[in-house]
C-alpha cells in the first residue's frame, strides 16, 4: 500500500479545483473529487468523483471518510458582479459548506485540511487608492472585510484557528488573489475580471468598442492557475498554520489588462467605462513577503505570459472550437 495520504479535494468541478486534481493525481496521490456539479469543460483526472450537495453535513462525511487530508475549495463565488449582489445566499451556503465540511473532516479523522480564503477578508480601509500598499496577512484586522463572501471568509478562518487551538486539529489557510487561466469559468455572471475581459475581446472586431466596469483605473494582481496549484500543494505540505496570502505582487489596473489582452488578440479597441458598474475596491495587491520566508517560493508567471493560454483557450470556445488542447503558459 502507498503512504501517499489519500485525498478529497471538495470543489473538483470548479476552476481552481480541477487544475489542482489533475496536479496531484499526476503526482501519484490517491484523489476524490467531490462537487454539487462535474467540471464544466472537461472530464476530471480524480480517482473517484462524488457529486454531492456539501450544504449537508450527512454529505460532507461521506466524502471525508477514509480520507487523510482535504483541500477544501467548494464555495459559492463568483467575480465582483456575482459577489456583490449575492450577500445572502452567498453568506448561508458557504457558512453551511465550511462548518459541515471542518466538522466533518475532523469527525472522520482527517489529519489536515487546507481552507481556500481570499484576499477579500482584507479590510476596505486599505484598499481606497489604485496605488495601495501590499496587504500583508496581519492587516486583515481590525476586520472591515467584503460584505457577504469575504466576511464568511474571514469567519472561516477563525474556525479553521479555533479547531486547531482547541482540539489539535491540523488547518492550513490559504489567501488566494484573483487566479486565472484556462477552463475558468468565462460567462453566465460568474466570470472574474480576465475571463470577461478576455471574451469580450475574442467577440469584438478589431476597431469596435469595448465595455470596461468602473473607470478602469482600480488596480488588482493577478496569479496564474500553474502557480496557484504549485502554491496550495506547497502550503498543505508546510508546518505553517496561520493565514497566507498566495499571489503575485504584479499590479496593474483594469485598462492595462485590457492593453494586454488587446495585444494578444492583435486587436485596437477603443475602451468605453461604465462607472455605473460594481468594481470592487480601488485597489488589492498582495504582500509576499510571508509566503517566501515560509515556502522559499513564490508564484513567478508574468500576466503577459499566463494572459496567452487563457486568451486563446476563451477564444477558442467563443468561436465555437471548444475541447482544444489546452497548454500551460510554460509550454
Ligand atoms: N478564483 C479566484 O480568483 C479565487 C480568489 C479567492 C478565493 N478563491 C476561492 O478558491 C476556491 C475555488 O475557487 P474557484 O475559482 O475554483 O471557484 P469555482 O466557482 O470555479 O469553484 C467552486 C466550486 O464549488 C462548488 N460548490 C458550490 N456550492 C457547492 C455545494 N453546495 N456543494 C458542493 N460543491 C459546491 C461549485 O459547484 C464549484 O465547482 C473557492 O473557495 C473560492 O472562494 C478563488
Amino acid at each position: 500500500m502507498s503512504n501517499e495520504p489519500r485525498i478529497l479535494v471538495s470543489g473538483a468541478g470548479g476552476f481552481i479545483g480541477h487544475h489542482l486534481v489533475k496536479y496531484l493525481v499526476k503526482r501519484g496521490y490517491v484523489v476524490r473529487g467531490a462537487d454539487i456539479k462535474a467540471p464544466e469543460f472537461e472530464g476530471t483526472d480524480a480517482n473517484e468523483f462524488v457529486i454531492s450537495d456539501l450544504r449537508n453535513h450527512s454529505e460532507c462525511l461521506k466524502v471525508t471518510k477514509n480520507i487523510d487530508e482535504v483541500y477544501h475549495l467548494a464555495a459559492d463565488m463568483g467575480g465582483i458582479g456575482y459577489i456583490s449582489a449575492a450577500h445572502a445566499s452567498i453568506t448561508l451556503n458557504n457558512t453551511l459548506i465550511n462548518a459541515h465540511m471542518l466538522s466533518a473532516a475532523r469527525a472522520n479523522g482527517v489529519r489536515r485540511l487546507l481552507f481556500s480564503s481570499s484576499a477579500c477578508v482584507y479590510p476596505q480601509y486599505l484598499q481606497k487608492r489604485p496605488d495601495v500598499e501590499p496587504l500583508r496577512e496581519q492587516d486583515a484586522f481590525p476586520a472591515d472585510p467584503e460584505e457577504g463572501y469575504g466576511l464568511e471568509k474571514l469567519y472561516t478562518e477563525k474556525l479553521c484557528q479555533y479547531f486547531t487551538k482547541d482540539w489539535h486539529f491540523e488547518t492550513r489557510v490559504v489567501r488566494f488573489h484573483n487566479v486565472y487561466g484556462p477552463l475558468g469559468t468565462f460567462d453566465g455572471g460568474r466570470e472574474k475580471a480576465p475571463a470577461a475581459i478576455c471574451r469580450k475581446v475574442a467577440l469584438l472586431a478589431d476597431g469596435s468598442e469595448i465595455e470596461i466596469w468602473g473607470d478602469g483605473l482600480q488596480t488588482r494582481s493577478f496569479m496564474y492557475i500553474d502557480d496557484c496549484v504549485e502554491g496550495i500543494h506547497r502550503i498543505m505540505r508546510s508546518d505553517y498554520s496561520a493565514p497566507l496570502n498566495l499571489g503575485t505582487d504584479e499590479l496593474v489596473s483594469v485598462d492595462e489588462l485590457v492593453d494586454i489582452v488587446s495585444s494578444i488578440a492583435g486587436k485596437k479597441l477603443v475602451k468605453r467605462h461604465d462607472t455605473s458598474r460594481p468594481q470592487g475596491v480601488r485597489g488589492r495587491n498582495s504582500d509576499n513577503s510571508r509566503l517566501r520566508s515560509v515556502l522559499g517560493w513564490e508564484p513567478k508567471t508574468p500576466l503577459r505570459v499566463g494572459l496567452i493560454p487563457t486568451y486563446r483557450w476563451i477564444e477558442a470556445c467563443v468561436s465555437g472550437r471548444l475541447h482544444q488542447p489546452v497548454q500551460t503558459a510554460a509550454e
